[in-house]
Order: C-alpha cells, then structure tokens, then sequence
C-alpha cells in the first residue's frame, strides 16, 4: 500500500461529469469517476478534489471498457500492439484462441493447414508452448488485455500427421497433456472449430477425451459448431453433450443461422438454448453483421451467396472484389476462382437480418466482434462491431436500451468467462474505461472502407492509461494477460 501525503493527490486520473453506465443493466446515474493506478477508487461527487489529471465527460457515457467475446487477436496482440482496430471502438479486453485456432502451441516446423494460417504472423515467432506465448504476452504488453485460448485444431495439427480422421488414443493423450500445459500456464479454457476441415473428422468422443483437464479447473469448453445451417440443432446438443459430459460451462460461438433455408430458425434454437440454460451452464455470442467472414471455402453451400474477397496469398490484388467478378473475369465457375484464391479469407452474406436481430436481442447473448485482424479489406466487424451495437442497433434501431448493450458488452461478458475484476464499473474494479457520446456514436467501417474508426468514442481507458483520446492512440501500451476466476 502506499500511504498518501497531504501534497499527494489522491486520484491519478479524475474523470467528472459524465453519466455512468455501470454494466450491470442498471439505470445510468451522473456521477464522477476516480482512478488511482489501475483501479476504479471512487465513483461520486468528486469535483475539487486533488487529481494528477482530470478528463472532462460531459455529454458522455462512462462505461466499463468492452470486451471482445471472439477473436483472432491471438498474433495481432504481439505484431500490431497498439490494437487500434479494437481499441478505437472502446475495447479493453479481448478473448483468443476461438474456432478451435491459437497460437500456440505450435512446431517450428510446421506447415499451418486453412484455417490456422489465418493466425500465422512472419513478424513474430512461433511459440512450441502455451506458456511461451503467454510470457511474450507479459514481456511486450499490448495495449488492451487478453484472456487466450487454446484451440483443439492447433493441437490436432501439431500431434496428427493426417488430419482426415478422428485422433487415436495416443495422440488423444498428448492433445491432453498439451491442453493441460495450457491451462497451467492460464488459458482460461478450450475452443473447437469442428466446422472446418483440420478438425470436421474429429468425434465428439475425441473432444470430450481432450477436455479432461478443463473439468477440475471448470475452465470453458467454446465453440465454433460443426454446423450453423441444416444441422444446427444437432450441433447445440453435441455442444451440451460436451458441457455435461466434463461439467463445465460452454459457450456457443457467434451464434448464425446461415443459408437462405435456415433463415427464421432462430425462433427454435434460441428457445431451445434457453431451455438448456435450465440445466446446465451456456452461454453465446454474436456478431452485429449478416455477413460472416472465414477462410476461402469451394464447397456449395459456402459460396451460394454474394462472396467478398477479403485476402488472398496468390492473388492479393483481388482483395475487395466480388467472387463472382473474378470467376467471370477468369472464365470460371465459382469455387474453381475460390480454389485458385485460397489460401486467403473471405466475406460471405449468407444470414438473414431478422436472425441476426433476435439473437442479439437474446437476454443472455455476449457481443464478440470474430473480426480477422488481417490484410486491407478484412470484414468490417473488425473495427466497427461495438460502435455498431451501440449506434445502429441500440440507438437507430431501437433493438434494446443503452444499458443493455453495455452489458453485452461487458458484465455479461466478464461473468460467463470469468474475468473477475473487469466488466462493470465500480470501486475497486480494474480502471478499464471507455467515454463515448450516445448522440453520435456509430461504426463507420462499411464493406468497401472497411478499416474507418468508430466515431463517438471519445476516450478509452486500460488498466488506468489513458490509450485512445480525440480520435488517437495514445501509444499506451498497459494491456494485461487476464485470468479466469469462475463464479461459483
Ligand atoms: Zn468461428
Ligand atoms: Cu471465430
């Protein structure tokens, strides 16, 4: 403790004026906010009282930084530190290692099958152990915190010579050992992507024979499901085989209802997800977008709808461009152009709007951006996912209160992963913060700018730094590696 002097001022940082959002769904209510290193240390009257620095919020929400439910930030954290795709939209705290890919651990050697090279930076090394990936984390902070992941396809990749079967017993038990490895180090769980070909041949035998170590440390079993279209159902009840077979809770990765006769189908699932959460653990996430984006797929139900060209390793220059012009161009059907782009990712508009509404709209759905922080043209839910919710769906659209919103944001969000200290703004809290205007706030990335920063954040505050102020990063970097601390 440090004791205080009478020439001491008492808070670091005062931030007067302003309206709280508290993100708890609780009401705002004006009040000043004060910070002394990086705790929250007083909210109330505060005005006149000795500051390092004062912030000036009238006019403005004060909320709990968000956190990022999904995404790929797993590289980008150590490559692009300063993170201003996230923190530009008041992102504090982002979660890695979804869809069953992170970044470790890996083999030096190794080729990285689709999707993982989505992952792969030349910029920094590969990392053979979870807890090497975690001290890069701690030696060069990033500018927001993490909760990482580790992913069931990375460790299939690096124990299988052949990834088209289910794993044997062998490798089953050094999968284990590495998910072990990894939650000792503090990975707060384990994702899979049994929807994508390194991992569609595994059973889910093979998932739960894995996932052993997460049960004694009630770590979260997160998923991208096997299938979000035709067999969507059946996905919901292998995912809450899963959660009951290890006793622990899951989360249903951005939950979507893709392809055209699916649309509507969320008017059962989610009634059908909230019956579960009766019995047992569950929660979900979702993104503000009906395109999704991912790896460049050939397959028929992937490219039925309009497909965006978002990277591309053999052809960079098609990058923005319709998949359709391209095959034209080329003289091609379809998934021949796809063939000839991959490896790269694309933008795929294959969900239904009223889907997407009444998903978020859901009482207990998180927001996760699932942007892929990679090349000029990546979807734009990378930078404009939380301005979107708060401006376009809770403001223009009326989808649900303020309030709301931040808690889907933020309390909601700390709670079901477990990030005990952050997600609500109260005394004692960690000083993650962000200051936005509820008049203007909105996402200006669209599908042809798509790296535009939100407009209406006003400032945003990590770990008591101030790291984005008047529509620049600051270069603050005092992100930390956030552990889980589940509730009982
Ligand atoms: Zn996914
Ligand atoms: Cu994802």
């Amino acid at each position: 403790m440090t004791s205080l002097t009478a020439t001491e001022p008492y808070f670091d940082l005062l931030i007067l004026g302003g309206t709280v959002i508290d993100g708890t769904k609780a009401p705002r209510f004006d009040a000043d906010v004060g910070i002394r290193g990086d705790k929250i240390v007083a909210i109330g009257a505060l005005r006149g009282q000795p500051a390092r620095r004062t912030v000036d919020a009238s006019g403005l929400i004060v909320a709990p930084g968000f956190i990022d439910a999904h995404t790929h930030d797993d590289q980008a954290l150590l490559s692009q530190p300063d993170m201003s795709c996230k923190v530009s939209q008041g992102v504090t705290t982002v979660v890695t290692g979804n869809c069953g890919i992170s970044a470790a651990p890996l083999r030096e050697d190794m080729d990285l099958p689709m999707p993982l090279s989505l992952l792969d930076s030349p910029a920094t090394d590969r990392f053979t152990t979870f807890k090497a990936y975690v001290e890069a984390l701690r030696r060069t902070p990033a500018a927001l915190n993490v909760a990482a992941m580790v992913g069931h396809s990375t460790l299939r990749a690096v124990v299988m010579p052949e990834l088209g079967r289910p794993a044997t017993a062998d490798e089953i038990e050094r999968m284990r050992a590495m998910v072990e490895e990894a939650l000792e180090a503090g990975a707060i769980g384990l994702s899979t992507g049994m929807f994508y070909p390194p991992a569609m041949a595994a059973t889910t035998e093979e998932v739960i024979e894995i996932g052993r170590p997460l049960t004694q440390r009630k770590s979260l079993y997160v998923t991208h499901m096997r299938d979000e279209a035709d067999h969507v159902m059946d996905s919901l009840e292998e995912t809450f085989h899963i959660g009951r077979a290890l006793d622990i809770p899951v989360v249903v990765s951005h939950h979507k209802l893709q392809n055209s006769q699916n649309f509507g189908r969320s008017a059962v699932t989610l009634p059908f997800i909230a019956e579960a959460m009766k019995h047992q653990c569950i929660s979900l996430d979702c993104y503000p977008y009906t395109a999704g984006s991912t790896m460049i797929r050939t397959d028929k139900g992937m490219l039925d709808g309009r497909v965006l060209i978002a990277s591309s390793e053999p052809h960079p220059e098609c990058a923005g461009r319709d998949l359709a012009d391209i095959a034209a161009e080329w003289g091609v059907a379809k998934d021949e152009a796809a063939r000839r782009l991959q490896p790269g990712s694309a933008i795929y508009f294959q969900m239904d709007e009223n889907d997407v509404q009444r998903i978020m709209a859901f009482d207990e759905t998180m927001i996760g951006s699932d942007g892929i922080p990679l090349g000029d043209k990546p979807h734009p839910r990378l930078w404009g996912t939380f301005p979107r919710v708060l401006g376009h769906y809770s403001r223009d659209v009326g989808l649900f209160p303020l309030e709301t919103a931040v808690w889907k944001m933020t309390g909601l969000t700390a709670r079901n992963f477990g990030l005990s200290g952050r997600g609500t703004l109260a005394v004692g809290q960690q000083a993650d913060v962000v200051l936005f205007d509820p008049a203007t706030v909105r996402d200006a990335a669209n599908y042809t700018t798509p790296t535009l920063p939100a407009e209406g954040i006003a400032s945003v505050i990590v770990n008591g730094s101030i790291t984005w102020a008047d529509g620049l990063h600051t270069g603050a970097r005092a992100g930390q590696v956030v552990h889980r601390i589940p509730t009982p």
